[in-house]
Parts: C-alpha cells; structure tokens; sequence
C-alpha cells in the first residue's frame, strides 16, 4: 500500500504549486497530477457541477490505486471535499486560503483575498473568516479571467498586467498589509504581484502548509512511502499538453506531460 501514489487534482496547472511543494517534502512518494484543464475555470461553475468534476477526477485517481487525494484547487476543496469525504473511503487533504495567518499577523487590520467566486462564495470561506478574522476587515476580490490567461500560457502578458493592477490597487487602497492567495494558479503570478504591492504586503501562499499536512496524513495513516528509490511521476491533462509541459519544466526538467481523455 505505500508505495501507492499520492493522487492530485485541479481545475488545471495551478495545483502544481501544490505538487512541488509536496514533492520537496516527500521526494520519494510516487504521484499523479490530473489537470482537468478541459473544463477549467472551476471558479464560474455551480456547486453541483464542481462537485460532479471532482467526483469524476477522484474516481480517475482512485482507479490508479491512489493512497490519498489532494484537492489542490480551492474551488473544489471549499465546494466539494465535503461530499467526498462522505463518498470515498480515502483521506482528502483539501486547500484553503490563508485567511488565519493573515488575520492573526495583520497590524492595519486590514487584509485582501484574491480567489475565484466559486471559493469566495463558499460556506467554508464565510465559516472561515468568522472564526478566525473577528476585528480584521477582509476584503475580497474575484480573480476573474486568471485562471484562463494562465491556463492560456499568458502569465507574462500585458493582458494579465492589466488586470492585476485592476484587482490588487483596490486592495492597497483599503491598507491592506496581507495578501491571501485563494486559488493553487495564483503563486505563479507572485514576482507580478510584489512588483504591485512593494514590500509592505506579505502575500500567503499555503501550499507549503497543504504538503506538511499531506504528509502528517500519510504518517498518521501508516502510508509513508518508505523506499529510497526514484519516484514514478505523472502529470495528465485533458488539454493542451504543451501548457503543462511548460510549467513542468520550470519545475524540473525530467518531468513529462501527458494527454488523457477524462
Ligand atoms: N486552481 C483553482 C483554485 O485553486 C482554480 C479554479 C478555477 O479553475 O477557476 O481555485
């Protein structure tokens, strides 16, 4: 059993911001990425049709023997873990915005969030800012049109320059001190970001915290890859191929990207 792979899922590229941190943490664990960039952006979608994507995505991964899921897309994980925790006798490690490092470490009390809809409307976002941000103003804003331009091979585009100055000089105007990254493509936009915010807004990202968490699971669940050999990695779009390869080779240059129908 442990040396299954740890199975993971996004709407597209963005939860390989999840995958090399996890990688970092657990080299020898073998993987599988699933980009379902064919129906990518998750984040305008209903609730019902994130849950019936994700559910297609687990039963993908649980097919290939996988020992655990990471949701490495908020939008799924704050709309749909529920359900399949209740579905799926696996463990879900679920992503979710950094909205308490930021409310707790805020000194103007004052703190932005940048996600899709989908994530900014969920209950799981509302329940999470009442517990943990009393006292803090939360501003949100809606990425809108993100998650395509990166999954458009756009990141460096005017395009993308635009619309983040458009989102975060609202942000800075409400004297916000941190920058909650709410959605897994977003930290590729991080060099972008701080070139806006200078350096009074710390930005969180929490995909270091979902690798230690993914990890703690597989200790706690005695499913620890124990083997010191080289691990199998794979990474399955149901798009464009040439996407994926792109952003794999920033990662590291022997990882291959594949295209799957699914
Ligand atoms: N990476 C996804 C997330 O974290 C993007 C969602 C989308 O496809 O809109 O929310």
């Amino acid at each position: 059993m442990n040396e299954n792979p740890i199975g993971i899922f996004d709407s597209g590229v963005g939860g390989l911001t999840i995958y090399r941190e996890i990688h970092k943490l657990l080299p020898y664990e073998n993987t599988i990425y699933l980009a379902d960039s064919k129906n990518a952006p998750y984040g305008e979608k209903s609730k019902k049709e994130i849950i019936d994507l994700s559910i297609k995505n687990t039963e993908f991964l649980l097919k290939k023997n996988c020992k655990i899921i990471v949701v490495a897309c908020n939008t799924a994980s704050t709309n749909a873990v529920k359900t399949l925790r209740e579905r799926y006798n696996v463990q879900f490690i679920r992503t979710q915005p950094g909205i308490k490092p930021a409310a707790l470490n805020s000194k103007t009390k004052s703190v932005g969030i940048l996600a899709t809809q989908g994530t900014l409307k969920s209950d799981l976002l509302y329940e999470t800012s009442q517990r943990f941000a009393k006292g803090v103003n939360v501003t949100h804003q809606i990425g809108e049109g993100l998650v395509k331009l990166i999954e458009s091979n756009k990141i460096y585009s005017e395009e993308m320059a635009g619309l983040l100055k458009k989102y975060i000089q609202p942000l800075l105007e409400k004297n916000i001190d941190h920058l909650v990254l709410g959605c897994t493509h977003y930290p590729f936009l991080i060099p972008q970001l701080k070139e806006i915010t200078g350096d009074k807004v710390t930005i969180i990202d929490t995909g270091e915290a979902i690798a230690r968490q993914t990890r703690n699971i597989l200790i706690q669940e005695n499913l620890l890859n124990n083997s010191k050999s080289r691990p199998e990695r794979y990474f399955y779009t149901n798009k464009n191929k040439v996407v994926l390869q792109q952003i794999l080779n920033q990662i590291d240059s022997d990882l291959m990207a594949e295209k799957l129908d699914f």
